[in-house]
């Protein structure tokens, strides 16, 4: 596979972003690691390094805007950054009486799904830009698509970050960015276990993450896998509202138990 320069990540400590890192690793590849958890961080890095690649941490909240512009700027500086994988992420869900998520967790949700992205990928732009290339990947979901009725904020989260991947595409494109929007359905990660019920479709992140990687080298516009629930998701947005709200209420709500995290299982 060729290799793809430097790279920053963001939610590298474990889960996809943890499994791109290692596979993007190589000798003559820098890779650039974000998440809030250094010792994982620190795990990956060490996986990382032993590959040959050159790795830099940075345990950071994505939320802390001016925080993640001032590194990666500094990083910038040492070397062009070539890639932008945002990908950090959390969910929430509604609760298994009924009740709403709060506007706590929402709120968290969409600041670290929507504006964590942003925070990564805006003070890169600019030098991108001036440069004439670079390349950004969204990492979104197929729950981008329709509105789910356990979980409100995580799809508002993901729906306003493939649109502002899209329009940055537009945008960009001409000026030699490349974005990938991707959509990914179930895969294993510890934000993939907190769902019950039936994850139809799923892989592991290791082959989530090739598929991004191959997105990345054929500087795809968007990604979505496994291309039946994304069609699945996109056609019930496009039922009117009654029949769709109606076919997804007929699902059942599922709670981890450990929290207040709840999915849509098979009913
Ligand atoms: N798993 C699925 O089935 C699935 C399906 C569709 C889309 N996705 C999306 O795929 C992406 C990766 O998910 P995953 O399944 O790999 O989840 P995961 O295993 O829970 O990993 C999430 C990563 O995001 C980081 N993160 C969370 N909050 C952060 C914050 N405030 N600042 C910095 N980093 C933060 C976490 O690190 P720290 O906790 O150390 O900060 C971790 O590295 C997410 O955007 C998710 O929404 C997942």
């Amino acid at each position: 596979m060729r290799a793809l320069g430097h790279v920053v990540i963001s939610g590298a400590s474990r889960g996809l972003g943890a499994a791109l890192a290692r596979r993007l690793a190589a000798p003559g590849v820098t890779l650039g690691l974000v998440a809030r958890g250094a010792a994982g961080l620190g795990a990956v890095a060490a996986e990382c390094e032993a590959r040959g690649a050159t790795v830099r941490l940075a345990a950071l909240d994505v939320r802390d805007g001016a925080a993640l512009a001032a590194l990666l700027r500094d990083w910038d500086a040492a070397l062009p950054v070539d890639c932008i994988i945002a990908n950090a992420g959390i969910s929430g869900g509604t609760r298994p009486d009924g009740a709403a998520e709060g506007g706590e967790a929402a709120a968290a949700q969409v600041a670290v799904n929507l504006l964590g992205a942003v925070h990564l990928i805006e003070p890169l732009l600019p030098s991108m830009l001036a440069r004439g290339r670079g390349q950004v990947a969204l990492v979104g979901s197929v729950a981008g698509f329709r509105g789910l009725p356990d979980s409100p904020a995580y799809c508002a989260g993901k729906a306003g970050l493939w649109a502002y991947g899209e329009a940055l595409r537009a945008a960009h494109g001409p000026a030699g960015i490349a974005v990938t929007v991707v959509a990914p359905g179930f895969f294993s990660s510890a934000m993939g276990a907190r769902y019950l019920g039936a994850k139809p479709f799923e892989i592991s992140a290791e082959a989530a993450a090739a598929r991004l990687h191959r997105a990345l080298l054929r500087r795809q516009g968007r990604l979505v896998f496994p291309w039946p629930l994304g069609v699945l998701l996109r056609g019930l947005a496009l039922l009117p509202a009654p029949l769709g709200d109606a076919l997804l209420r007929r699902a059942r709500f599922r709670i981890a138990p450990e929290g207040p995290k709840s999915a849509i299982a098979s009913s």
